[in-house]
């Protein structure tokens, strides 16, 4: 039978209890998933490529049980990269219905550009609906207690970056 390769594709910019929750539960279901950072030369984040890629890598080295996870960094196209990685399986973590516009047109997107692709939306844990990259950004550098929302890792990384800028 084939292996079952999930793709959790985002900016993870940084990376949060959120995804990490999401990232934990594909990986009990899927063979494989691999974390697909976006770069995206247009758009302007936080982190660089390499800081997301290096955090989220060393996130994934300190969790248990969760051997079948890799993370990786892609540019163009979704629906490309998983043709490339042999994939046509995409999850997305849902929040709220808030979400349910953005996620729609991306889904149908990916699904006009690659009919073989398959998007699947988990629900993420209520505990963290409310998260996302940007408000944690959004708070942060102002004294806040940010290890309720992100790894300890991120929270020191975002701490030293705003001292930077
Ligand atoms: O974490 P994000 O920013 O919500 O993730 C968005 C992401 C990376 C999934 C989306 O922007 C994407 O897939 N970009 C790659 C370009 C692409 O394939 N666009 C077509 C689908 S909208």
């Amino acid at each position: 039978m084939n292996k079952k390769v999930a793709i959790i594709p985002g900016s993870f910019d940084p990376i949060t209890l959120g995804h990490i929750d999401i990232i934990e539960r594909c990986s009990k279901i899927f063979d494989e998933v691999i974390i697909a950072i976006l770069i995206n030369p247009d758009k302007k984040y936080f982190f660089t490529v390499k800081e997301r890629v290096e955090m989220t890598q060393e996130i994934i080295d300190s969790l248990d049980k969760i051997d079948n996870v890799r993370v990786d960094s892609f540019s163009g196209l979704l629906v490309s990269y998983a043709k490339k990685t042999g994939s046509n399986i995409i999850v997305r973590g849902l929040r709220a219905v808030s979400d349910f516009e953005y996620e729609m047109q991306l889904t149908s997107m990916n699904k006009s550009l690659d009919e073989e692709i398959e998007t699947f939306y988990m629900m993420t844990n209520t505990k963290y609906s409310f998260i996302s990259s940007s408000i944690i950004k959004g708070v942060s550098g102002f004294g806040a207690d940010l290890t309720k929302f992100v790894p300890n890792i991120v929270a020191k990384r975002l701490e030293e970056k705003l001292k930077e800028v």
